[in-house]
């Protein structure tokens, strides 16, 4: 039976997914480096080096202060986007579904790779409804790899078996399973196909269907 449950932030419970590709783009644009939508999917929940990496790709004129001289603009950009955000910019029905699972009694965890998280739940006034929010910084490796989701079981006191992970991204949902986890997909089938349900967006969020 199901004790606990992890949601990640971007693209789950609220639009910054949209927010981080928009200051991304930015940075790409300012480089000449070719970005759009596209190559942004394999960003998704992917950490802030990590992500640069990909937009650099092999790229040999960056290195380590240049390539967190850009991260850090990235992440003014990022922090000018997110500067008004407050409980209008939760998905609809993102509150109803942390409060379902407060109601079933279940343990919640914030598993998101964003050192900015903690001051979105903030803003966004959900704070209250997270029993932990894990701090990616303390982790070795980010998603795919499954650190975040076994620290999130871990500070819980839930068995990764007894589990359920909520993801927009697919490198979020490798990282559930390799966790030992079941993953709940937040978008397409075909843009999370490895995902065990699928639902359109997070107001379609309905425990019992995940509890079997
Ligand atoms: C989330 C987002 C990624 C972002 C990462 C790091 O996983 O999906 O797009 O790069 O967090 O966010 P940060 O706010 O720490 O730069
Ligand atoms: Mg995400």
């Amino acid at each position: 039976t199901l004790k606990g449950v992890a949601f990640d932030l971007d693209g789950v419970l609220t639009d910054t997914a949209r927010a981080h590709y928009r200051a991304w783009k930015k940075l790409a644009d300012s480089l000449g480096i070719p970005f759009d939508e596209e190559r942004n999917e394999a960003l998704k929940g992917v950490d802030r080096m990590g992500s640069l990496a990909l937009i650099l790709g092999d790229r040999p004129a960056y290195d380590l202060t240049e390539r967190q001289r850009l991260a850090a603009r990235k992440n003014d950009w990022y922090l000018e986007e997110i500067a008004h955000f407050g409980p209008a910019d939760l998905f609809p029905g993102a509150r109803a579904a942390l409060e379902q699972c407060r109601a079933a009694g279940l343990g919640i965890a914030l598993a998101s790779a964003s050192r900015n998280a903690p001051l979105l739940i903030a803003r966004m006034q959900v704070a209250d409804l997270f029993d932990a929010v894990i701090d990616p910084a303390s982790l070795a490796a980010g998603k795919p790899a499954p650190d975040i989701f076994l620290a999130a079981a871990a500070v819980l006191g839930v068995h990764p078996a007894a589990m359920l992970g909520v993801e927009d991204a697919p490198a979020g949902v490798q990282a559930i399973h390799a966790a030992g986890m079941k993953a709940l997909g937040v978008g397409t089938r075909a843009a999370l196909p490895d995902a065990d349900w699928i639902i359109p967006a997070i107001r379609d969020f309905d425990l019992a269907a995940y509890s079997a």
